[in-house]
């Protein structure tokens, strides 16, 4: 077997939303932090993990920006079309590496373009620990917040327990060929699936959450960039 730090993996990079919470003249992959894109910062962090075969970045069809991205000339990145929602994006990119013949056994971990923060150490830490788990998981968080849940008219219904509820983030690392099987039948019912997870879990697996940094955050909304901005020195 491999030593954990080199497990052989796949990535994929869903990069084809076009980013309207963040109203920017451009999707927010393309927004630039430290004096490069999110999606060039995001692309660095996988493309430093030993172990890394190969990435594929889902891009819209109109995706002008693309070909100024510095990775997009690495042989290990490949692309593929992007689709109407996240999991159509990730479910071409899977296709892709089957196209590529890619055993179906692979590990594969997908992580959303927009999240540039994921730690060195979280990516290392999530192959090591589900190297030998027999579904695969994803790195999530425990809430800061207290939850609530509400009600159609807006008021507290009750209070959720804290301790049981955490957010998940990515990378979400599974199977090739479960993962594919997973999306492509929650697709095909008409199901919402923002993650992965969510997607085996419909199929009554039972992923295992690896507890990650918080500020692994998405870039969703103009102050997630500010702060990430604020938080790596950029002068804003
Ligand atoms: N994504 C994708 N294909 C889609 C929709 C989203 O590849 N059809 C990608 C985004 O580019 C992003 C990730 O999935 O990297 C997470 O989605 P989200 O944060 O919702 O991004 P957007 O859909 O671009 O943003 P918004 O929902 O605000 O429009
Ligand atoms: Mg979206």
């Amino acid at each position: 077997m491999n030593p954990p730090s080199s497990l052989p993996f796949w990535c994929v990079v869903p990069a084809a939303g076009v980013g309207s919470r963040m109203r920017a003249d451009r999707p927010k992959q393309y927004l630039t932090l430290s004096g490069r894109t999110i999606l060039e910062h995001t692309l660095a962090r996988l493309l430093a993990q030993p172990g890394l075969q190969r990435v594929v970045v889902s891009l819209s069809s109109d995706d002008p920006y693309w070909p100024h991205v510095a990775q997009a000339a690495d042989e290990r990145v490949w692309t593929a079309p992007g689709g109407k929602e996240r999991a159509d994006s990730v479910l071409s990119a899977l296709d892709r590496l089957v196209a590529a013949g890619v055993n179906e056994h692979a590990w594969v971990l997908v992580h959303d373009a927009a999240r540039p923060n994921l730690a060195p150490e979280d990516l290392a830490r999530l192959l090591a620990t589900l190297a030998d788990d027999p579904v695969g998981g994803l790195l999530a968080g425990p809430s800061r917040d207290t939850l609530k849940l509400i009600g159609p008219d807006g008021r507290v219904v009750q209070t959720l327990d804290r301790a049981a509820i955490w957010q998940a983030y990515t990378p979400q690392m599974f199977r090739l060929g479960l993962l594919r099987a997973a999306l492509s039948d929650a697709l095909a019912a008409c199901t919402q699936v923002t993650d992965e997870a969510s997607a085996m879990e419909r199929l009554g697996y039972s992923p295992r959450l690896v507890e990650g940094r918080t500020d692994n955050i998405k870039v969703t909304r103009p102050e997630d960039l500010e702060w990430l901005q604020r938080a790596w020195g950029d002068p804003l």
